[in-house]
C-alpha cells in the first residue's frame, strides 16, 4: 500500500485549475467551497463532475440539492480560493456575486461559470462524485488560477 504522504505528493504534481462550487442547503442559505477536483465528463449530454469529501459541509448539502454551480477562478482570485477553503471565514461576506437562472451564486470576475442540474452521485472512497448536467455556461478572457504542488500559480507570459 502506498502511504498517504507519498500519494498526496505524487498527486500534487498534476497541475489543475481552481473552482468555487456554490449550492444552497434546504434552509436556502448559500454555501461555497474551493474545489480542484473538477472534470469534464461528457459532451452529449453536457456533463461535468466534482469530487467532494464526505467530511465537507458541502457534501451534506449536495446529498439533497438539485443544482450546483461551478465558478472557475481567474488568476487574480487566489484570495477567493483561500476564503472558500477556510472553515473560519464568512465566505460570502464581502464577496461580489450575482445569481444565475438557478438562483445560485455566480462569483464576479471568474474565468468561467457552469450552472448545473445535479444528475448522479457515485461513491468513491472518502469522497462522492457529483455529476452535473450543464444548463448554462459562460466564459471570459481572464487567465485561470492554477494549483500545483500545494501552491497557487498562473500561466507564464
Ligand atoms: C486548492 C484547494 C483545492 C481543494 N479541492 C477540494 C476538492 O476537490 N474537494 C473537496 O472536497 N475539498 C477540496 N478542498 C478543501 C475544501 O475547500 C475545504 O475543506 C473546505 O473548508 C470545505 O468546506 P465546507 O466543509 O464548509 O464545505 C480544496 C482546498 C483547496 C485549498
Amino acid at each position: 500500500m502506498i502511504d498517504e504522504y507519498r500519494f498526496r505528493s505524487v498527486l500534487s504534481r498534476f497541475a489543475s485549475g481552481v473552482t468555487v462550487v456554490t449550492a444552497r442547503g434546504g434552509d436556502g442559505v448559500d454555501h461555497g467551497i474551493t474545489v480542484s477536483a473538477f472534470c469534464s465528463l461528457s459532451l452529449e449530454p453536457p456533463l461535468i463532475l466534482v469530487c467532494i469529501d464526505h467530511a465537507a459541509v458541502m457534501h451534506g448539502i449536495l446529498e439533497s440539492a438539485a443544482a450546483f454551480t461551478v465558478n472557475v477562478l481567474a488568476a487574480d482570485q487566489e484570495d477567493l480560493a483561500r476564503r472558500f477553503s477556510d472553515p473560519d471565514n464568512d465566505r460570502f461576506e464581502g464577496t461580489s456575486y450575482t445569481r444565475g437562472a438557478n438562483g445560485l451564486a455566480l462569483l464576479t470576475g471568474t474565468a468561467a461559470q457552469l450552472e448545473c442540474a445535479l444528475t448522479h452521485r457515485f461513491e468513491g472512497g472518502d469522497h462522492t462524485i457529483f455529476v452535473g448536467r450543464v444548463e448554462a455556461a459562460d466564459a471570459s478572457d481572464a487567465q485561470p488560477l492554477l494549483y500545483h504542488r500545494g501552491g497557487y500559480a498562473s500561466l507564464g507570459p
